[in-house]
């Protein structure tokens, strides 16, 4: 992942973006992940802005973002042994870690839990943003509420301009999907939201005994990340997920008089474009991380092609798969 210095932005911008943010002002930025909307993590009416902007409910947390390890310690009452592995193995990266919260967090960011999110991101420019503003930053994406996070700027501008003090132009995410959230405040780890670092990378720091089971997640009555019951990137036409042939749920589709979209990868592309009027490329199945990155771009140019319905096909659930899928599932069905 390293195609984020096409558009770099130069340092005084960066500089003065940092200063917004050490001011009390929203500004988005780019991370490896996705483009987030960052703002002082210690004040309430900085980050009262970023829910404002974005129309995000006041009882989903926000994740804080660090340049240096160091700052951990000051959000943190106490850091599980785990936490520290998983960081050593993964920070910077798109990993975000739960742990106890003290009290120098913002109730507003951890949405009155005991627990607050941190990641230390690895672009550059994210970085050098946050060193700059020298307070930890608040930052969920910034995209509007239950729309696909922004991977790239304009993205952002079709949001969220007029809203917000900024946006840190710096090309496409290198992921494209946001950051894997781990809850490391029980006896295992637990994958609240699979991302850029996968189950089989988590795994091999800690050991498959100590990493849950998703299925006993999805067991318990109370969803443990709030975000995860919100509705998500949901098209205006409504999208199917289609394991078998894409071609007969088309071709009954428009034999009922809808207008057909199609997502499916480049591979069959010639077999499916046929029985769609719109036809969007996912990528190479070989390259499932191309695919990711290129996810949520797709579902925006989806939203905006003004089908009646739109069959995509599905993924193995391995790898960044289990993102990919997470992502695709959540979109099918808000929609
Ligand atoms: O890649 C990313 O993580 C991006 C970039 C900007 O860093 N950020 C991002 O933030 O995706 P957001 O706010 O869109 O998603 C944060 C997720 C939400 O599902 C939220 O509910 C969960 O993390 N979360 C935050 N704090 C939590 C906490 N204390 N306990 C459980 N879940 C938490
Ligand atoms: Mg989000």
């Amino acid at each position: 992942v390293d195609n984020w210095d096409e558009e770099e932005p130069s340092p005084p911008e960066i500089e003065e973006a940092g200063l917004c943010i050490s001011r009390g002002e929203a500004v988005a930025f780019p991370t490896e992940t996705v483009y987030g909307l960052g703002a002082d993590a210690r004040s309430d009416e900085a980050v009262e802005q970023i829910f404002a902007a974005k129309g995000r409910p006041g009882d989903n947390p926000l994740i804080v973002h660090i340049g240096e390890r160091s700052q951990w310690q000051g959000l943190a009452s106490v850091i599980p042994d785990m936490a520290e592995k998983l960081a050593d193995a993964f920070w910077p990266g798109p990993l975000t870690l739960i742990v106890p919260k003290n009290n120098a967090v913002s109730e507003k960011v951890t949405a009155g839990l005991s627990t607050v999110a941190v990641r230390m991101p690895e672009h550059p420019v994210a970085r050098a943003l946050i060193n700059k503003a020298g307070i930890p930053v608040a930052a969920p994406s910034a995209n509007q509420s239950g729309r696909p996070s922004p991977t790239k700027a304009e993205h952002v501008t079709y949001d969220l301009d007029g809203k917000i003090a900024g946006i840190v132009q710096g090309g496409e995410a290198g992921y494209g999907l946001e950051s894997t959230v781990v809850d490391c405040t029980g006896e295992k780890a637990v994958v609240l939201r699979p991302g850029g670092i996968t189950r089989e990378q988590l795994t091999s720091v800690l050991g498959e005994e100590n990493v849950a089971e998703t299925a006993a997640l999805l067991q318990e009555d109370a969803p443990r990340a709030p975000g995860m019951k919100y509705r998500h990137y949901a098209p205006s036409a409504p999208l199917v997920l289609v394991e078998g042939s894409i071609n007969e749920a088309a071709k009954q589709a428009r034999g009922e008089g809808k207008t057909v979209g199609i997502m499916a990868v480049d591979e069959h592309r010639l077999e499916l474009q046929a029985y769609a009027d719109v036809f969007i490329s996912l990528g190479s199945k070989d390259e499932l991380s191309d695919i990711a990155a290129r996810l949520y771009d797709n579902l925006r140019l989806a939203d905006q092609s003004s089908v009646d319905v739109i069959f995509c096909e599905t993924f193995p659930k391995k790898g960044i798969g289990e993102a990919v899928m997470n992502r695709l599932e959540k979109a099918a069905s808000a929609s």
